[in-house]
């Protein structure tokens, strides 16, 4: 047996790497007030109702009548159907058994590489990590797609060969950028993967913070249930980074070489994941319930204004940034002449401020940060004022 060498070409996880830094720095600077504008997590607590939904869900495991053990692989039904309404709300004909739910969008859209064989996949560059490191590490080709200002930061698929196919990752709003592609462009894709064979990863993880008419989700666009599967969470939404649940949409008339996708990820789900646990479950549906969705607009609403706050700041003391309203982040020009991890050091060591350097969401990203709008409302205040 051999190791998988692609692990030593990769280098460190973005965000693990940025943790390392901040706790090294850390233990050298005791006293300095930390202000984490860098990973996108949460900081808002959960409600108590949602909590108190999880916990009576957790003491059913207490009784003998409503005790239960292993989670089905796919996901319960009561979940699974509240999906379907939420789609139904859209105008979008989901089936049951076409959803997956998850322990998140991680895990799903890098394991989503077992379906596949010699791939050549298709990447934004800037783009989330982990799309482009899963790829490596599976040693697969990828193309890389620039995202600069002559193309508006939307990937289009004009540069590509229609003579094979792709695996295309979409993340829309776009994870760094916010970039937010339109009903046109996306229909763009879906026609270019359904003509091709490719499939689109639609990653729809900051779908809640778009505040103009861009698609929530891929299936808006007709032809995309024969290309596409979309992959969401409750992490950035409903608060559950910690909690662990997204799904997966993989709709049954997905095929290649006539076989379908859809099976073939019931069968890699049955195999390599044990499914989601049961309070957690019910937690999701409450979320999804017209009292959660209402909770979690509070939350939402707070961190959007969050990057509103960031936004105006930073453009009126005259740093260059994305124009974005759809987007919990803020994508931010380095003002001085540094690389983004010597900004990143910068920003560190002077006033405590972690964001996330540019460069670690590929080289395109060169000469840029991310600010997170998930932070507390008192650090981005406070940031505001050491930044500007
Ligand atoms: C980010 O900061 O880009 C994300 O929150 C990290 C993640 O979702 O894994």
């Amino acid at each position: 047996m051999k190791i998988n060498e692609c692990y030593f070409a990769n280098k460190n996880y973005l965000f693990s790497e940025i943790a390392d830094k901040v706790e090294h720095f850390k233990k050298d600077r005791l006293n300095q007030k930390i202000y984490n504008l860098g990973i996108g997590d949460v900081t808002l607590p959960l409600d108590t109702k949602l909590v108190d939904v999880m916990e009576r869900a957790l003491k059913e495991q207490t009784h003998i009548n409503t005790f239960k053990g292993y989670p089905p692989e796919t996901g319960y039904d009561f979940l699974k159907n509240a999906i379907v309404c939420t789609y139904a709300q859209m105008g979008i004909k989901i089936s049951i058994d076409e959803i997956f739910i998850s322990n998140g969008a991680g895990c799903d859209v890098t394991n989503i590489l077992n379906l596949f064989k010699d791939v050549t996949a298709v990447i934004a560059d800037p783009t989330y990590p982990a799309y482009y490191d899963s790829n490596v590490l599976c040693g697969n080709d990828v193309i890389l797609l620039p995202l600069n200002k002559s193309n508006d930061y939307k990937m289009s698929p004009s540069s590509l060969s229609t003579d094979k196919s792709y695996l295309i990752y979409i993340c829309s709003p776009n994870n760094p950028t916010g970039a937010t592609l339109s009903h046109d462009e996306i229909e763009k894709w879906v026609e270019f993967a359904n003509l091709t064979k490719s499939i689109i990863l639609f990653d729809n993880a900051y779908q809640c913070f778009i505040e103009d008419n861009s698609p929530k989700s891929i299936f808006e666009v007709d032809g995309a249930k024969s290309c596409a599967i979309e992959i969401a969470s409750f992490s950035k939404c409903a608060g559950f980074t910690n909690l662990r649940c997204g799904y997966t949409v993989v709709p049954k008339s997905l095929t290649r070489q006539d076989v379908s996708l859809n099976s073939m990820w019931r069968r890699h789900q049955c195999t390599f994941f044990n499914g989601v646990p049961y309070h957690i479950q019910k937690g999701a549906e409450y979320v999804l319930s017209d009292e959660g969705k209402e909770i979690c607009k509070n939350n939402i609403e707070y961190y959007k204004q969050n990057a509103k706050i960031l936004r105006q700041h930073l453009s009126n003391s005259n740093f260059e940034i994305l124009p974005s309203n759809n987007s919990p982040y803020v994508w931010i020009k380095i003002p001085l002449d540094m690389t983004s991890w010597q900004y990143f050091d910068f920003l560190l060591s002077t006033y405590g401020i972690v964001c996330v350097p540019g460069s670690g969401f590929g080289v395109g990203g060169e000469g840029y940060i991310r600010l997170s709008a998930f932070a507390k409302r008192e650090d981005i205040l406070d940031a505001c004022k050491m930044l500007t």
